[in-house]
């Protein structure tokens, strides 16, 4: 609002606007999904050390299965003490003390995949980190689905995080990693949308990762398995391919995570996470 000879003049909206960004569902679904992609990362690593190993193809249990591509063991070393190694196809490497061998209290070195602090229930305990895995499972299904259906409804999968086609020209993603590498995000009327590389990734995670997570998941349910004749392991190429996507796309999610809270706490901490629990974000003032 500017004044000239006493004259009140509207100039529009103050600069550094706090608009409405994220709807109510939207917020919900986020934070139960949030909640429970962190359960079933711990819940699921638990489950993963009954058995420390990923194979290709239908079936997997053997250590000298031609399948097993990934592993997380341990080995004699010299001294009768043992070391934790991880194997990616023909790649070793030595992780002793974080993956493949534990320290337990009493100092004692014991053979384990995923160490007992980063697993829930902390302690080896198979059936307990099954049923909570399960919990969380249809917790994440059902708040999905209420994420998809209300995002389709109200159109804010399609405008508001699908890549606008305008968006994907090469000349506006090189713009925008330009701005992520010298970390000046646009502020005012340019902040009220998400930009080309921030729609990407939500749209990677949305539509690709999260539902190969399910797919994934009752592909490994015995009860689904019988009731769909084994469709669901079919289209990864068997259950125990199913399982191993299962895990590869953990290990996505869990990048995308890093990142994804990297970018909330350069781009402002305060106003990114109050908008995801109010709705109400501040674009900021409009750049000179
Ligand atoms: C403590 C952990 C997390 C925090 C603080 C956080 C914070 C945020 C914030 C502030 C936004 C809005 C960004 C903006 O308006 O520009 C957002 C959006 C989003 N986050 Fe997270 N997030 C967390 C965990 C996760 C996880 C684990 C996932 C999934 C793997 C995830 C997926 C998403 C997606 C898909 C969106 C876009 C939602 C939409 O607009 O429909 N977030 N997050």
């Amino acid at each position: 609002m500017d004044t000239v000879a006493n004259v009140r003049i509207d100039t529009g909206p103050p600069p550094g606007q706090v608009y409405y960004r994220h709807r109510l569902v939207t917020r919900l679904c986020h934070w139960i999904n949030a909640l429970s992609l962190l359960f079933l990362v711990m819940t699921g690593l638990n489950i993963f050390d009954a058995h420390p190993a990923l194979y290709w193809g239908k079936y997997g249990a053997n250590p000298d299965h031609q399948s097993r591509w990934f592993e997380i063991g341990a080995m004699d070393a010299p001294g009768g003490a043992i070391r934790g190694v991880t194997r990616i196809g023909p790649v070793m490497i030595d992780t002793s003390g974080v993956l493949g061998t534990q320290v337990e209290p009493d100092g004692s070195v014991i053979d384990q995949g995923f160490p007992d602090w980063v697993t829930f229930p902390h302690n080896r305990d198979l059936a307990t980190a099954r049923r909570w895995h399960f919990f969380f499972a249809w917790l994440f299904i059902l708040s999905g689905l209420v994420y998809f259906v209300h995002g389709f409804a109200t159109r804010h999968l399609q405008d508001e995080v699908w890549p606008r086609l305008k968006q994907l020209r090469p000349a506006n993603l090189w713009h925008d990693i330009v701005i992520h590498a010298r970390l000046t995000f646009p502020r005012g009327a340019a902040d009220r949308e998400y930009q080309v590389l921030q729609r990407l990734a939500y749209a990677g995670v949305v539509f690709v990762l999260l539902p190969l997570m399910v797919l994934t998941g009752l592909s490994l349910s015995p009860g689904f398995n019988a009731a769909l004749n084994g469709f669901l392991p079919s289209l990864f190429g068997g259950r125990a391919s199913a399982r191993s996507i299962h895990f590869i796309v953990m290990d996505l999610l869990i990048a995308f995570t890093a990142v994804h809270l990297l970018m909330v706490v350069l781009a402002g901490p305060y106003n990114q996470v109050r908008s995801m629990i109010t709705g109400r974000y501040d674009t900021g003032e409009e750049p000179e």
